[in-house]
């Protein structure tokens, strides 16, 4: 049975104070019999806090938003891997849309950031999305595609356990208008049969896929009720604690 993960990327947002107010605010409204696997990606700043404070609840870890392709050295400003395990955090997100565009991250270097991830014990929250110009195009399931197999499809099945796949399309990210359930679960149960034909039927299945993009309480019940959606990575919505949960309980 795969996982049921809802994670909180909350980007550049909230100072340290701010941060931990949220953190503490998430785990005092998440029920006692929580069910979700519930991921909060902060900024590195407070990333080790975070981290902690999650450390002691069950079904909560923290994530970082990226890591350097590089393992240590002479990259000023990158934080490695390596530095994201020793602050207890268990998951990095890699592939984000906006890493991509703003920061020309290549499939390649992603593959090479995830094996960054992989030798640090890291699991990973790959994102991948086509813009809006490419599925007017019809070019949107070629690129997806071509995003999951030139970064991911050289893995084991075993290292595949330890990838989450988020379908992110970038028209929906930030902008208020969600992807239809119908075009979401499209897009899922295209996703999970690209793992079907390269790992077979037992890897597909247990592989949770996330949809995200403006995921909010209002729609989150009827997304995560789609066969192949197993959960959301949430951006705005993260940055409000009584919204947040209630998306966690959306299952
Ligand atoms: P959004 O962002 O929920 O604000 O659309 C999602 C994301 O970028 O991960």
């Amino acid at each position: 049975m795969r996982k049921n993960i809802v994670a909180g990327n909350w980007k550049m947002n909230l100072n340290r104070t701010e941060g931990i107010a949220l953190v503490e605010a998430v785990l005092s409204k998440l029920p006692v019999d929580n069910k979700t696997h519930v991921i909060l990606a902060p900024s590195f700043v407070y990333l080790h806090k975070a981290a902690k404070i999650c450390s002691n609840i069950p079904k909560v870890v923290a994530a970082s938003q990226d890591c350097s392709a590089n393992k240590k050295g002479a990259f000023t400003g990158e934080v490695s891997a390596s530095m994201i395990a020793s602050c207890s955090a268990r998951y990095v997100v890699l592939g984000h849309s906006e890493r991509r565009v703003n920061f020309n991250e290549s499939n390649e270097l992603l593959k090479e950031k995830v094996a960054q991830a992989f030798s640090s014990n890291l699991k990973v929250i790959f994102c991948c999305g086509e813009s809006l110009k490419q599925r007017e195009d019809l070019v949107h399931f070629d690129w997806l595609k071509s995003q999951i197999s030139e970064s991911l499809f050289h893995l084991s099945s075993d290292d595949f356990a330890n990838i989450v796949i988020a379908y992110e399309p970038i028209w929906a990210i930030g902008t208020g208008v969600t992807a239809s359930t119908d075009q979401a679960q499209e897009v899922h149960a295209f996703i999970r049969n690209l793992l079907v034909d390269k790992y077979g039927n037992e890897v597909a299945e247990s592989t949770s896929i996330l949809y995200g993009g403006s995921c909010h309480p209002k729609n989150a019940i009827e997304l995560f009720s789609q066969k192949d959606i197993d959960g959301g990575l949430i951006g705005g919505a993260s940055l409000n604690a009584d919204d947040f949960v209630a998306i966690t309980q959306s299952f």
